[in-house]
């Protein structure tokens, strides 16, 4: 299926033009966006995506995106899908800007974009030789300049691998390129927490929110209690590891470095809460951060 692309009001046909090749978007990634999953028709957790597209735009320092439009604009995505998106992408740009970093005073560009994706089946990971920069000027915000997490996926696949795990500058575990991480150690449920860098995750949130219902023992670590060392347990077959986001839910890693990992008892059963409340809670209300 060709993509289904609609921008600032209407739907395109295929190959029409659809941004400027000014806009700072595309010159140099200035940007917010989300990817959501459509679970049976439906745009899953799209209040969130929208609170945190504001959130992300708010800290770039792009006006609030229209979330009224962006509704508008996926419905008529899904509506033209005739039930084969499975996945959605709103992007938001600063609109059309000169060639440098500053930008231009146009209105923002707004796309949404609907693919029939499938669903990865299975992670495996490696560690990135690369880290997560918690005090870089755009940590925890879904940006468009995601050319770091371009090269580092082509790491992981240059390994055979699908996803690739971050510390931060200090050596903590942070996240993966296009998702949260979650350890089963000790008998619990931990994950890192949004102080290291990592991108506060949808999937992330809910599946705390929803494991603490399930009287799961999960828990935010401490700043500096998870290190990159718990991977070497996770290789050892002493803790477990699982990856979310939008598009994978909550995914056991099934290798790290070519090591092949055991799925782990409480991560399965977290994963199956997800599941089962994802099928009958497709617009959780929005929280306050954490
Ligand atoms: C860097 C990063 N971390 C985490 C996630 C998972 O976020 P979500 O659960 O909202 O999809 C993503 C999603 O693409 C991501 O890009």
């Amino acid at each position: 299926m060709n993509p289904i692309v609609w921008v600032g009001g209407s739907l395109r046909e295929p190959g029409q033009p659809v941004i400027a090749a000014t806009d700072h978007g595309f010159t140099v990634g200035d940007g917010v966006f989300e990817t959501l999953a459509v679970r049976d028709g439906v745009p899953f957790a799209l209040s969130r995506h929208l609170a945190r597209l504001a959130y992300s735009a708010d800290r770039i320092g792009l006006p609030a995106p229209d979330g009224g439009a962006i509704r508008e604009g996926i419905a008529a995505v899904l509506d033209a899908g005739t039930g084969s998106v499975s996945r959605l992408r709103v992007t938001v740009t600063s609109g059309d800007g000169p060639m440098g970093s500053a930008r231009g005073d146009g209105p923002p560009t707004v796309v949404v974009t609907g693919v029939d994706a499938l669903r990865p089946r299975q992670c495996r990971a490696v560690r990135a030789p690369w880290k997560r920069n918690e005090r870089s000027a755009i940590a925890g915000v879904k940006s468009t300049s995601y050319a770091e997490n371009a090269v580092i996926v082509e790491y992981a696949r240059s390994k055979g691998a699908d996803e690739a795990i971050l510390a931060n500058t200090y050596g903590n575990l942070c996240e993966g390129t296009a998702s949260n991480v979650f350890v089963e150690v000790g008998g619990e449920i931990v994950t890192p927490p949004l102080a290291s860098g990592c991108l506060a995750g949808i999937t992330r949130g809910l599946a705390l929110e929803w494991a603490v219902r399930a009287a799961l023992p999960v828990r935010v670590a401490a700043p500096g209690e998870l290190t990159m060392a718990v991977l070497d347990q996770a290789i050892a077959g002493e803790a477990h590891l699982a990856v979310t986001s939008s598009t994978r839910g909550v995914q056991h890693v099934s290798s790290l470095d070519g090591t092949d990992l055991a799925p782990g008892q409480l991560l399965r059963e977290l994963s199956a809460v997800y599941e089962l409340r994802a099928e009958r809670e497709t617009d959780p209300p929005v929280p306050s951060r954490r």
